[in-house]
């Protein structure tokens, strides 16, 4: 696998204190609110493992699958549910939904539109990456992330849970994938 990664972006040190960053502004945001961390299959689950040790209030997580049609390196816009949350009423509750990376923002856009028609108290984004630069020209002052551990150029990474075409998501590291690898080069 690292034969395929062209430069390390966040060494494991780096995103460790990313991580408790953005654990400790939230634990201080939500401090006697009640709040429900929703992941975003699968890409989210390594950051959701330390992001959820980082915050020292009591909070409930949940997860949500959704698919984006289409694999490779861009997403279509069009998105599917495959799986929804398990937790029936969120009315009044504070969702915070964790995302791996914010590209187009149409992933997010439409989680937002889905999970708000249920009445939750608030909904905020959490994302580890934001590539600012490739978001939808639309949602550019819509969807601002309210939690973001760093912004990155326009560049496909992987590692910490991302991947391509389902690989890498092991890698300890964040790094950027070598075009080659997607026939880009
Ligand atoms: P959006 O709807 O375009 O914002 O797409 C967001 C989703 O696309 C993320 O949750 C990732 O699953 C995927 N994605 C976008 N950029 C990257 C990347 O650089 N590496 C891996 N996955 C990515
Ligand atoms: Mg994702």
């Amino acid at each position: 696998m690292e034969n395929d990664i062209k430069e390390i972006l966040f060494s494991q040190a780096q995103l460790k204190e990313i991580v408790e960053k953005l654990g400790d502004r939230i634990s201080k945001d939500y401090e006697g609110k009640e709040l429900i961390l929703v992941s975003v299959l699968k890409g989210s689950v390594v950051f959701m493992g330390d992001l959820m040790r980082a915050i020292k209030i009591p909070c409930y997580i949940d997860f949500m699958s959704v698919s984006s049609y289409g694999s490779g390196t861009k997403s279509s816009g069009v998105v599917k549910i495959i799986k929804d949350l398990d937790t029936n009423v969120i009315e009044g509750k504070n969702l915070l939904i964790v995302e791996d990376i914010l590209d187009s923002g149409r992933t997010l856009n439409y989680l937002e539109y889905y999970l708000g028609a249920r009445n939750p108290e608030s909904i905020k984004i959490c994302t580890l990456l934001d590539k600012p630069d490739r978001r939808d020209p639309a949602l550019k002052d819509k969807i601002i992330p309210d939690y973001s551990g760093a912004v990155i150029p326009d560049a496909f990474v992987v590692g910490y849970g991302l991947d391509y075409n389902e690989k890498y998501r092991n890698l300890p590291y964040v790094g950027i994938l070598k075009p080659s690898v997607y026939g880009a080069e």
